[in-house]
């Protein structure tokens, strides 16, 4: 199959998008990007690779750096993380406080604001330094000592973290976060703001495709078993109250940020990146859902 014929197409056959939805403002930072960009990064794990457009320019990836965290806490405490969170579809907004409340203070799912923070507490707890072992993660996984934080947009989304915060003190009402508020949301902004292209996403989430080990050194990140249940909530949780509409057009496990980057797997065979910053009303980028499912229905190379 000729796939940077299939990525020429994909990306003339989505140009109509461009100007479609808006960027995420209510993190200003983000507001100043330039909505114009597009790129789109497809790895195979038996090793090729193809490109487009702006596949090596750095976003802030927002939400899909949740992967890490998760990956960390599995790693660090395998099932029993999930006594204090959940494996379900939310069904509701990404930052929804309703839910929470209603649910006695357990997120849906770790991929929500809320979860996504209860995650961040474990880490908090459990690592000396958790900003410092966080990038080194990152680091390792993607094999590239260069990525890192944009200290810029974790400022900016502090500053106007208003619902993070009223997230934060709900989970401390209802006894599910233990390290103090400010510390923990300092972690969580700082997770959000890690800045990565589509090249190095989709090469780095190889990983998940590959049952948890690294390809090339075959370091075992997680289990055969775990990399499923991480793989299984993208697949049901990673584009919150539309992870239905992401499994039925596109059918991969996926995650989606507000930065207006989609990474997504195929187990066994690939991973693939597509970052364009105008998002839907659910927080999802426009054009790159839409490249996304053209991807799988062009190629074949959907999990169903
Ligand atoms: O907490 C927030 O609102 C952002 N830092 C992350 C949200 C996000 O990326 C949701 N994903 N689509």
């Amino acid at each position: 199959m000729d796939y940077q014929k299939i990525l020429d197409e994909i990306t003339s056959q989505t140009a109509y998008l461009q100007g479609k939805g808006e960027v995420a403002s209510y993190i200003p930072e983000l507001a100043k990007v330039d909505s114009h960009h597009f790129g789109i990064s497809l790895h195979f794990l038996e090793g090729n690779h193809f490109q487009l457009g702006d596949a090596e320019t750095r976003f802030s990836i927002q939400s899909i750096a949740k992967v890490f965290s998760l990956s960390m806490a599995i790693r660090l405490l395998d099932e029993t993380i999930f006594e204090r969170v959940g494996v379900e579809p939310s069904g509701t907004a990404f930052n929804s406080l309703l839910q929470l409340d209603y649910e006695q203070g357990i997120p849906r799912n770790p991929f929500i604001n809320a979860g996504a923070l209860v995650i961040s507490d474990i880490l908090v707890s459990e690592l000396e330094q958790p900003k410092q072992a966080l990038l080194a993660f990152v680091r390792k996984l993607s094999a590239n000592p260069e990525i890192g934080f944009n200290p810029a947009v974790a400022a900016s989304e502090k500053l106007q973290g208003y619902r993070n915060t009223a997230l934060a003190n709900l989970l401390k009402s209802h006894g599910n976060l233990h390290n103090e508020v400010e510390e923990v949301l300092d972690f969580y902004f700082h997770l959000c703001s890690i800045e990565m292209s589509c090249k190095e996403l989709s090469r780095t989430f190889l990983v998940f495709a590959n049952h948890g080990k690294i390809p090339g050194t075959k370091e075992e990140i997680l289990s055969t078993s775990q990399a499923k249940r991480l793989n299984a909530l993208m697949q049901t949780c990673g584009f919150y109250d539309e992870a239905g509409e992401f499994s039925f057009t596109v059918g991969l496990p996926g995650k989606s940020g507000v930065g207006g980057g989609i990474v997504a797997i195929h187990p066994e065979k690939y991973s693939i990146s597509v970052w364009s910053p105008k998002l839907n009303k659910k927080g999802n980028s426009v054009r790159g859902m839409k490249a996304l499912e053209l991807f799988t229905t062009k190629s074949g190379l959907s999990v169903f």
